[in-house]
């Protein structure tokens, strides 16, 4: 396998971006889900603490290749989009993955400002293993109830808004796969397109 696979080319993307793609879409789905069910669970039930450790715990993973993939994303830039898209729809794809992007970091810095806020204190020990430090809660969200408060609403927002946003990206994906029948689709599932360019040259 040659390493023209592993970057990305001005034809396709190469396997370490469609890996951090799928990969962090299926956890940010699966954060979402999870999110949801511990949330609606009674106070009393008891696998609550170990539901809301293992979203912690995903989140902080979440936050850790977002970091990643954005340094491979500096150095391996993204393909051309297709020609022939309008310049709207250049600005709004360009806009939406950027977006996306600053999703992928706020939802789980909000959420770890949030527990850091919280007049419980309790410690976030990653996977059982690895503690991580509460965050100094910025004065300007008031105090400890208050400030937890508000990133609970934040980091609610938040994640709704990656969802939403990820449904129009998807539907966008689509469109150009059915309607418009370009490589964009295509191209995030598989290296083939990326090679394009070095047969040509
Ligand atoms: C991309 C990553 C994440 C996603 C998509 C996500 C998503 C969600 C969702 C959908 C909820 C339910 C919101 C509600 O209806 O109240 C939730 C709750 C929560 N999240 Fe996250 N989360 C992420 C990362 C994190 C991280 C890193 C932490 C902590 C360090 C965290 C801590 C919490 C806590 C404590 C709650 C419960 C809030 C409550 O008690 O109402 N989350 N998250
Ligand atoms: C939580 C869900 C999702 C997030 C956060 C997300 C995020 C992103 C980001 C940030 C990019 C830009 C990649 C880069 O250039 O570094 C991207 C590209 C892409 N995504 Fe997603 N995505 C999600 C779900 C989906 C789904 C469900 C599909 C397909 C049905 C999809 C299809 C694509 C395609 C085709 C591209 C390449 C666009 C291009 O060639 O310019 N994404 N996505």
């Amino acid at each position: 396998m040659g390493a023209s696979m592993l970057r990305n080319t001005a034809t396709g993307y190469g396997l370490v971006s469609i890996a951090f793609h799928w990969a962090m879409v299926a956890l940010i789905l699966s954060l979402f889900a999870l999110g949801l069910y511990m949330t609606g669970l009674p106070q009393t039930d008891p696998g609550t603490f170990a539901l809301y450790q293992l979203h912690k715990s995903l989140g902080f993973t979440i936050l850790a290749l977002v970091a990643v993939r954005l340094l491979w994303r500096l150095s391996s830039p993204a393909p051309q989009l297709p020609s022939g898209m309008a310049m709207w729809e250049r600005a709004g794809a360009h806009a939406s993955h950027f977006v996306l992007y600053l999703l992928m970091f706020a939802i789980p810095l909000s959420g770890w400002l949030m527990v850091s806020a919280s007049p419980w204190g309790i410690p976030t020990v990653l996977y059982g293993v690895l503690p991580v430090p509460h965050l100094p809660v910025p004065s300007l969200l008031g105090a400890k109830p208050a400030a937890e408060a508000t990133m609970k609403s934040v980091h609610e927002i938040l994640a709704w808004s990656v969802i939403v946003l990820a449904t129009f990206h998807a539907a966008a994906a689509i469109k150009h796969h059915l309607v418009t029948r370009d490589d964009t689709l295509r191209r995030m599932i598989s290296t083939r397109p990326a090679r394009k360019e070095t047969s040509r040259a």
